[in-house]
């Protein structure tokens, strides 16, 4: 009936299709264990008024955009042990994910801090690295070896193994990254919380996150690349910074797409407020003390949200996502940097930001871009992808940006800032940004 040569190739192409298909099911097993994720970091003590819809609210928003979990920035405070139960319950019914980012620079009790990874460690929403519980941290590097190693083995005792990555923060320096591998022989991956320039006006490189990447990777752990659009704080005194963050949002994206490849990216943060680098929105349920409020209040990011969501896709699938509709993200601090305020202090580095309204174009095709404010405009023509642009301050005062997409010298889509720029009557030091964006 068949000829024996026939019966062969027929052999062979069953083997070739057996090998085909065990070389997908490797690849689909390769991408499993090392999926590129993303999580926000969440300050934990914010959720002090915070209802079990609280936390629903915020994670599908962020869920929304891709991000996969919290990293749950917890202090040692007693309700925040409280709020987290709510947390898990509200993760586990979204599929949402949660790690621990203990944050050290509080003073802990181990045996708190073995109880609280013990709690929830059998939730489907407590993060695992290759089976184990993902635990990091926020700073921690003076507890010493010793404690890292016993906390690790205290957990152990009970049948929890943990992968450790931690933000040792002193740890920064691009020379001292082997150093941190010999002196804590208990870590398996680093989380580098450095995600801004460190007091220069110059912008980040990847030099840390290479050396430290590179420092981890014969470890079990991953690799924790920090990604945030700003840094502002003004507290008073030692606690009055700004870091030059012009453009860092959509840079910093870039170099982890293209440049570090983490094996998960850390957005600084969810609503860490009082530093001005929330994505998240505004909670009025979080009381924000006596002093952010006067720069936090009203200044929403929400529309960094949308940047976050075209590199969260472009990190997690290796190539940049078709734009669907045009869209320019805008940014803009409301005082110029020379103004006196008549309360606060300047912050350190205020000479370095920019007077300027920034402009990031996500564009599905060519498109000109308007901006102006004031006696300044600029008009830049940007392809299909992102692109970025800049308009400065006017000299005079009280004016409100116009931000425009037009196509063949048709306008397509318009809108104002929000917010004015002023140059005078400050009464508070304030180097946060308004984020507005317009939809074509
Ligand atoms: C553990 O979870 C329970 C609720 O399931 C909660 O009452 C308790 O405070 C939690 N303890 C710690 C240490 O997280
Ligand atoms: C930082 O990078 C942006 C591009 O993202 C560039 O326009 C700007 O000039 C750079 N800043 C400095 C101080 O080199
Ligand atoms: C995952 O854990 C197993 C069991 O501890 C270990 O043998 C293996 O080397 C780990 N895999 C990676 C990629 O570290
Ligand atoms: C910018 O573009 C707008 C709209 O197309 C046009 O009206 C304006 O004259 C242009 N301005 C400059 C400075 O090129
Ligand atoms: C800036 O100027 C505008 C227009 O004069 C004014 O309405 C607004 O209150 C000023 N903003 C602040 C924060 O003082
Ligand atoms: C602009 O005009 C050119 C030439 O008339 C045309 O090919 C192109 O499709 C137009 N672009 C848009 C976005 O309408």
């Amino acid at each position: 009936m068949f000829p024996r040569v026939s019966q062969g190739s027929g052999l062979h192409a069953t083997v070739q299709k057996f090998m085909f298909l065990f070389l997908i099911l490797c690849v689909a097993l390769a991408r499993v264990t090392d999926a590129q994720r993303v999580f926000a970091h969440f300050m934990a003590q914010n959720s002090y008024s915070y209802a079990e819809s609280d936390w629903t609210s915020e994670m599908t928003t962020a869920q929304n955009i891709g991000i996969d979990g919290f990293a749950l920035n917890i202090a040692a405070n007693d309700y925040e042990v409280d709020r987290i139960v709510d947390a898990y319950a509200a993760a586990e019914s979204l599929g949402f994910k949660l790690f621990y980012s203990f944050d050290m620079t509080d003073t802990w009790k181990q045996s708190d801090m073995v109880n609280i990874v013990a709690n929830h460690s059998s939730s489907p929403s407590t993060f695992l690295w290759n089976n184990t519980i993902l635990v990091s941290t926020y700073s921690g590097e003076s507890y010493g070896e010793g404690f890292w190693a016993s906390f690790k083995s205290a957990l152990q005792s009970q049948g929890i193994h943990i992968t450790l990555a931690p933000a040792f923060t002193t740890y920064r320096d691009p020379s001292s990254a082997a150093s941190l591998v010999s002196t804590f022989p208990s870590i398996d991956g680093f989380f580098n919380w450095w995600s801004w320039p460190a007091d220069v006006g110059a912008n980040l490189t990847t030099a840390t996150d290479l050396a430290y990447q590179a420092a981890v990777s014969s470890l079990s752990g991953p690799y924790i690349m920090s990604v945030s659009p700003w840094q502002f704080k003004n507290f008073g005194g030692a606690s009055d910074w700004v870091q030059y963050s012009d453009t860092l949002w959509n840079y910093r994206w870039q170099q982890a797409v293209n440049d570090v490849k983490p094996d998960i990216v850390e957005i600084i943060s969810w609503d860490d407020y009082a530093e001005s680098h929330y994505i998240g929105d505004i909670n009025p349920k979080v009381y924000l003390g006596t002093q952010a409020p006067f720069y936090v209040d009203g200044f929403i990011h929400a529309a960094w949200r949308d940047v976050a969501q075209y590199y969260i896709s472009w990190f997690k699938t290796g190539s940049a996502p078709t734009i669907m509709k045009d869209e320019v993200v805008f940014w803009y601090r409301v005082w110029s940097k020379a103004i006196k305020c008549s309360t606060g202090t300047l912050p350190r580095n205020a000479a370095y930001p920019e007077d300027a309204v920034f402009a990031l174009a996500m564009l599905k095709d060519t498109a000109t871009i308007t901006l102006a404010i004031g006696s300044n405009t600029v008009n830049f023509t940007a392809g299909p992808g992102v692109t970025m642009g800049s308009v400065p301050f006017p000299p005079e005062d009280s004016q409100v940006p116009y931000i425009a997409i037009s196509k063949n010298g048709t306008t397509v889509a318009d809108t104002h800032g929000s917010m004015y720029v002023n140059h005078s009557g400050c009464t508070y030091y304030n180097f946060n940004p308004f984020v507005g964006s317009i939809t074509e």
